[in-house]
């Protein structure tokens, strides 16, 4: 095919990604938006197969059923609670395939050419290390997210300058593949090597609270390790995406940041998080303190409420209760409540956790209220019930400056009239640590599973 044709398409797939990525910034032109970024990616595939640049039909096709069985495999056996281990891993591979790919590139033209040139060399070498870092740090944020390795910080002695020495070993190996090309495919190996053991050595620091971060971080890196392939393969579609994903990556890990009140470097370094651990235990803080709630008592403080905030977390996730919240809220609309939800940034498991699952039950995109819309508000509301929420509504976060979450901004529940606090128990959330909302005076907890409590909830509203 004209390859002028193949070039023209590739900048109208391009295009559909950028007006893809457009729609996602808004929840009601999300699902366009995917539309437009599959449509656009559909057209790469089947340009990409028109093309004359690729390897045999069947090798591609068989790759094509192997990869497409494990993505089907994984999407549907995924619990929608492990979603962030999965995007660890997906980051992982975009990570791994550029490494080989570069590499796999770097081996047929040193065959064809006995030595490749300057400008690809340098896109080699930065595919090479971008993808081995992205690559295993990937995978060593996947097993502290799935607990098989501790979520803590670990810093080995001397972590950081034993960092800078392989990121300096990684770049002379890759001055060394570009000055003497002849070498270049024993170099590119060897610095792969290095690039992964930097790869490990910086996902390590990063504790447990911080993962989301690194995690946006680590998606960002997947990105630029394409655009570097595309710049291997002169491919400009990959550049283009790669780029895209890179940036958007990037953003997001700032906004994460923002979220958390963590700076980069402090999440990189683990410097950000003063202890594993909280000054006061949990039966310092709960002893003789904790009042629990009926469903039936829940109810009756409804009767009276003007205004009432849903804050979720990740037990509404857990529970699937997305669906009875929902129709617990448009029962207390029918009785004219006013109702809105409180959003806090890293609810749940994966940026826009609760979002998704609201949106799935449909509930109107004007009522999730974001923390600083939602904040100012809390003095004016009668009831706020935080379903499965723990460390987003934990006030520690402001007056324990050892606590792991100390600093990050939370949903200020505590000045509204009334707290109905649902879970099962006074089991701790992600960060591990107590929650003196439990123990406050306006604080009711109703000690339950997140969807049977919203389901009884109603049952006692309605009897009542
Ligand atoms: P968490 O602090 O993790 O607390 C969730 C609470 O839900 C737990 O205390 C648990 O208590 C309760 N729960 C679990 N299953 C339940 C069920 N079936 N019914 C009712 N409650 C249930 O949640 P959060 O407030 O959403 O905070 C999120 C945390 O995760 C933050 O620390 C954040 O940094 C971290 N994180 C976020 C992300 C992103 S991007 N959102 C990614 C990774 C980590 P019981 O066991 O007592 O029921």
């Amino acid at each position: 095919m004209n390859p002028g044709v193949i070039k023209f398409g590739y900048l109208v797939a391009a295009t559909l990604f950028i007006l893809g990525i457009k729609g996602l910034s808004h929840p009601r032109t999300a699902v366009r938006g995917n539309l437009t970024g599959a449509l656009g990616m559909l057209l790469a595939i089947v340009l990409t197969l028109l093309d004359q640049n690729i390897i045999r039909y069947e090798i591609i096709i068989a790759g094509f059923i192997v990869g497409g069985v494990i993505g089907a495999v994984l999407a549907l056996k995924i619990r929608i609670t492990a979603m962030p281990e999965m995007v660890a891993l997906l980051n992982g591979f975009g990570g791994g395939a550029s490494v080989v790919v570069a590499g796999a590139a770097l081996i047929a033209t040193t065959f064809a050419t006995g030595a490749p040139q300057g400008q690809s060399l340098v896109a080699t070498v930065a595919s090479g290390i971008i993808g081995a870092v992205t690559f295993w740090g990937s995978l060593i944020a996947f097993a502290k997210l799935e607990g098989l390795f501790t979520e803590s910080s670990v810093q080995l002695p001397g972590h950081q300058l034993v960092n800078i020495a392989l990121f300096a070993g990684s770049l002379v190996l890759g001055a060394m593949i570009v000055t003497n090309p002849s070498g270049a495919v024993v170099y590119y190996w060897v610095m792969v090597i290095v690039a992964s053991v930097l790869g490990v050595l910086l996902t390590l620091p990063i504790g447990g609270a911080d993962m989301p971060v690194a995690i946006c971080l680590l998606n960002s890196y997947s990105g630029l390790a394409a655009a570097s392939t595309g710049f291997v393969l002169a491919n400009n579609a990959l550049i283009i995406t790669g780029s895209l994903v890179g940036a958007s990556g990037l953003i997001l890990t700032q906004i994460m940041c923002k979220a958390m009140n963590r700076s980069l470097v402090n999440v990189l370094t683990g410097g950000g998080q003063a202890s594993d651990g909280a000054t006061q235990s949990s039966d310092e803080i709960y002893e003789g303190r904790v009042k629990s709630a009926s469903a039936e008592e829940v109810a009756m403080l409804f009767d009276a409420a003007r205004r009432v905030v849903i804050t979720p977390g990740y037990g509404m996730a857990v529970a699937r209760a997305q669906h009875a919240v929902r129709d617990l809220a448009n029962l207390l609309e029918e009785r004219d409540i006013e109702v809105e939800y409180g959003i806090h940034p890293v609810a749940g498991r994966m940026p826009g956790h609760m979002n998704v699952l609201l949106a799935e039950a449909e509930v109107s995109y004007d009522k999730l209220k974001e923390m600083d819309e939602i904040n100012p508000t809390f003095a004016q509301t009668d009831v706020v019930l935080v379903i499965g929420a723990n460390d987003t509504v934990n006030p520690m976060a402001n007056t324990d400056p050892s606590s792991p979450i100390a600093g990050m901004p939370i949903l200020e529940v505590s000045k509204a009239g009334a707290v109905v606090v649902i879970k099962r128990s006074l089991s701790a959330g992600f960060a591990g640590i107590p929650n003196p909302l439990f123990a406050a005076d306006n604080t009711l907890m109703f000690f339950s599973d997140a969807q049977q409590a919203a389901l009884d909830i109603v049952a006692a509203i309605k009897e009542g």
